[in-house]
């Protein structure tokens, strides 16, 4: 389990500090799927990385299984049990697929690097042997940015954003995978989406806006606050009587 106790994040930004994060209360249990949603700056990135140790948290702790990590480094963190998908992940240059793989994985066992990129819907015989560099895809890349963190059999897995650029084949395997993953390890999974597929697999919603947390929520009363807000759409409402097009748009 996973506690941040009254986390504050500030940095330096180019007028001086910035406050980013203020008085983050999140428990995360393994075996659970929590979605953390919000508006765009609303600071989810910056909760991931301040639980992965790339932004150290300005006040506060964080505690996994009763230990305190606050000071841990990054290297650490990952050694304990944490992993973290970016929303726009590096490219390890020089190294192949399958070499991620083993790494992250412990393992040279090719059919289970097979099953790692079928998890997220690429073909094995494609891509294994393949180098990572420029020539992939941002959609390719995320994908096997987020085998390699299936591969772990993590204590909290942070997805940032893991359907940002995916195809609609593979966003369909992805949603299998989380639900797939949840029962076969113990690991608490985080994913930071805006996605209602995604939404939907939450046992918990954690909606972040302006650097704090806004609500905490189950999925059902945040599916349904989600559909009171889109009856009351006002342009759906116009369309509704004149018969408009942008009665289309608001039935997103
Ligand atoms: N290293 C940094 N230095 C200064 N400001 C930062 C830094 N990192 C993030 N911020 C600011 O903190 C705020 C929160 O950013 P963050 O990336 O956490 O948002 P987010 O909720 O993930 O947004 P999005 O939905 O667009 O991914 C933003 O205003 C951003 O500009
Ligand atoms: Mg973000």
């Amino acid at each position: 389990m996973l506690e941040m106790q009254n986390v504050g994040l500030s940095l330096d930004g180019e007028n001086g500090k910035v406050q980013i994060l203020n008085d983050i209360n999140l428990t995360f249990e393994k075996n659970k799927i929590y979605v953390v949603t919000g508006p765009n700056g609303g600071g989810k990135s910056s909760i991931a990385k301040t639980i992965m140790g790339i932004y150290p948290a300005s006040t506060g702790k964080i505690i996994l299984d009763g230990e305190d990590i606050t000071n841990k480094t990054i290297t650490e963190r990952a050694r304990l049990g944490i992993g973290y998908a970016f929303q726009q992940p590096p490219r390890f240059k020089g190294m192949k697929v399958r070499d991620m793989l083993e790494l992250a994985s412990g393992s040279n066992n090719k059919a289970d690097l097979c099953d790692l990129l079928y998890d997220v819907g690429l073909c094995a015989q494609d891509y294994l042997e393949r180098e990572i560099n420029a020539s992939f895809s941002g959609g390719e890349l995320k994908r096997i940015e987020i085998a390699s963190i299936l591969a772990r059999n993590l204590k909290v897995a942070v997805f940032d954003e893991p359907e940002a650029g995916i195809d609609l084949w593979s966003f369909q395997k992805l949603t299998e995978t989380f639900i797939n993953l949840n029962q076969k390890y113990n690991t608490a999974i985080v994913i930071i989406s805006h996605q209602e597929r995604i939404l939907r697999l939450a046992d918990q919603v954690v909606l972040v806006a302006e650097g704090r947390i806004e609500e905490i929520t189950s999925r059902e009363k945040f599916l349904a606050e989600i559909e009171r807000i889109e009856s009351d759409c006002e342009c759906k409402n116009n369309c509704t009587i004149i018969g408009g097009k942008a009665d289309a748009e608001c039935d997103r």
